[in-house]
């Protein structure tokens, strides 16, 4: 077979991990010929493909972003959109497509499948936020980034008495702030799950600063107060209709040096969460997913994607990933919520 594999949306580490093995196994064990597709559904709906053999995915296991290049192009936002990608795969001779991406790219792989597209899917985000994967990879790296930086961030906000906001990706879902604030020992995680109250943060902090500690809040990009709305940068949607995300930690600052009158600054970690080398969990689940999907397309098992589930890596139908989004449970915000203001 002549296999065209692409990587859309945000990228994040562990994607040229995926690549490496589609392609490593596809061609020693399965005899494949692979082309790979540029800057996600752009590729194939523009034709504008890349040379992908055992020489390309050579060195770049530990690579982060993606050798193939991302977008956040929808095809189906396109006059002839899917027209054009059938034209343009049968063109390249290519038989099946290996799609690794989040919930938008997978969405797009779901409704292509329908359309008689033979596609398998691998789910990538640092958000964790798809269904019917316990975990995906770029999320592992995600958080240990973060933590990374508040464990750094505690030393120099005790210097300065100060309160330090720490404001942290995840779109809807408030996995990277739960997890990064976990491990970093934040004062205060607020997630989009469950709207907060600015007055009873304040008390976290003051509380902290009582004990003689500088309190480390960490907030998620999405997580909202209670009686208002959401901050954004701008109005600004995608090509998907999502909405850029950011500005939170700023508000927040400001509202919580002006309650605790204490200084309070905002560090914005933004891309350097999805920025270089994978972690080994991501680099190990990244790769077992690679290897598992290109068994799916030497199966013919189209429409699927692959997924972890406890420890095992297995299929699932494509449609399963993109149903809903996977949010933070209540108790596990119940869990953490014994750390605040102490
Ligand atoms: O979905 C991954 C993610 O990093 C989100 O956490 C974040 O909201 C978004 O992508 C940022 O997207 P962009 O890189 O397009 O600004």
């Amino acid at each position: 077979m002549r296999i065209g594999v692409l990587t859309g949306g945000g990228d994040c580490p562990g994607l040229n991990a995926v690549i490496r093995a589609v392609v490593r196994k596809g061609v020693a064990t399965y005899d494949h010929e692979f082309v790979g597709f540029r800057d996600g559904w752009r590729g194939p709906l523009e034709g504008l493909t890349k040379p992908l053999g055992i020489p390309e995915v050579r060195g770049i296991l530990p690579r982060g972003g993606t050798i193939l290049g991302s977008s956040r192009t929808n095809p189906f936002k396109i006059e002839g959109g899917v027209e054009q990608i059938k034209n343009n795969l049968a063109a390249q001779g290519v038989d099946a497509l290996v799609a690794i991406g989040g919930e938008d790219t997978l969405g797009v792989a779901t409704k292509l499948h329908e359309l008689g597209v033979q596609v398998v899917g691998v789910p990538k985000t640092i958000d964790n936020d798809l269904g019917a994967t316990d975990y995906t990879f770029g999320f592992d790296t995600a958080v240990n980034i973060a933590m990374e930086a508040i464990d750094r961030l505690h030393t120099t906000a005790e210097s300065h008495h100060r309160t330090l906001v720490v404001e942290v990706m995840g779109r809807h879902a408030g996995w990277i702030a739960l997890h990064a604030g976990l491990a970093g020992g934040a004062n205060v995680i607020l997630l989009p799950e469950r709207q907060f109250d600015v007055d009873q943060v304040a008390t976290y902090v003051e509380k902290r600063f009582q004990k003689q500690y500088a309190p480390i809040v960490v907030v998620a990009e999405g997580a909202q107060p209670l009686d208002g709305q959401m901050v954004l940068h701008n109005q600004e949607l995608d090509a998907f209709g999502h909405v850029r995300l950011g500005g939170i930690g700023q508000w927040l600052a400001e509202q919580l040096e002006a309650k605790t009158g204490k200084e309070a600054r905002t560090v914005v970690l933004g891309h350097i969460q999805r920025g270089g080398t994978p972690t080994a969990f991501d680099r190990v689940l990244a790769t077992r997913l690679g290897l598992q999907a290109i068994d799916a397309v030497n199966e013919g098992d189209w429409g699927k994607m692959v997924a972890m589930q406890g420890t095992d890596i297995v299929r699932v139908p494509l449609a399963e990933a993109t149903r809903e989004l996977k949010t933070v449970p209540l108790e596990r915000y119940t869990e953490a919520e014994v750390f605040f203001g102490s």
